[in-house]
């Protein structure tokens, strides 16, 4: 088998073919996948009914794991479903049924509806995403991409000279914040949940190109007032999120999608997640360097 890539949307989105995920790859294909992720930013694969163990073999194609932590996330570890080095991005309990509509990992779970950038709430955020569709909706769940290189492409010159040394603040305590979560958080959450400091403007390491680092999880801009921060980076994240710089991925059960953090912004979108179940497992490859220590951009 070859492998082949076919844009689904130009030069952002592709569609993998001519592989198998539940067998080792050979160098030439895991080449393949590196070089369509560099040039793209989200890759499909079909019909790919991985095991959890084929799924994480994949992965360490790419780099290392990130792990989970109390850092990222509310569950604890009696309450988990899959094992440590997987994230649970469904809305199952450990019984696999659907969790309740007052269920504190349900509501804390709905900020993966908000656009984001995975882990941008660590120091070292994460370079790609692995999302298994283990099982699918009847409707809806869809996942949304927004392009953040084609964002950054289409600001204005004036627009790109005031962000190239902008740095943010990212926590889960804003994300969730935004969506009124923060009250239900313990002292010990919070203090977990402390803020890092991220570029606005990412470059890529391969293909130079520059990209709007956003992610619901920025919440400040370092030296500027907190208010005149949000107003200012809402507005770049409603540019960055326009129809024109986003695929928008309808699940199928065997679907695995694979997307570059640095480049890109997500979001689930709604489902009957109170009676249908949706099974979606998620890698993630660890980042490979500090958004505040890239070369500075020429
Ligand atoms: C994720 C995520 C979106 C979805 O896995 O990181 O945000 O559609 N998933 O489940
Ligand atoms: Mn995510």
């Amino acid at each position: 088998m070859t492998i082949e890539i076919r844009e689904l949307t130009p030069g952002f989105a592709g569609e993998v073919s001519g592989v198998d995920l539940t067998k080792p790859l050979t160098q030439d294909e895991a080449a393949a996948i590196d070089a369509g992720m560099d040039k793209l930013a989200v890759l499909v694969f079909h019909n790919q009914n991985i095991t959890d163990e084929q799924q994480l073999a994949f992965s360490l194609n790419f780099g290392e794991i990130e792990r989970p932590d109390r850092k990222s996330n509310i569950t604890q570890d009696k309450d988990r479903r899959l094992r440590a080095d997987m994230a649970d991005v469904s809305n199952l309990n450990r019984d696999h049924k659907p969790l309740e509509r007052n269920d504190r990992q349900r509501l804390f779970n709905l900020g993966n509806q908000l656009w984001h950038s995975d882990s941008s709430f660590r120091a070292m955020p994460a370079k790609y995403s692995l999302l298994s569709g283990r099982i699918c909706p009847s409707e809806g769940g869809n996942t949304e991409f927004a392009d953040m290189r084609a964002a950054y492409d289409a600001l204005d010159l004036k627009t790109k000279a005031k962000i190239e040394k902008i740095i943010c603040e990212h926590s889960l305590l804003f994300s969730r914040g935004s969506l009124g979560f923060d009250d239900d958080l313990t002292d010990d959450e919070k203090r977990g949940f402390a803020p890092v400091r991220q570029a606005l403007v990412r470059i890529h390491p391969k293909s130079g190109r520059k990209s709007l680092y956003l992610s619901a999880h920025a919440g400040r801009i370092v030296d500027w007032p907190t208010p005149e921060a949000r107003i200012f980076l809402r507005d770049l994240n409603e540019h960055a999120t326009q129809r024109q710089f986003v695929y928008a991925h309808q699940w199928r059960a065997g679907d695995l999608v694979m997307w570059d953090n640095r480049q890109t912004m997500h979001r689930a979108r709604p489902f009957e997640d109170t009676t249908e179940v949706r099974d979606m497992r998620r890698t993630t490859i660890a980042g490979e360097a500090m958004t505040t220590e890239q070369p500075v951009a020429a």
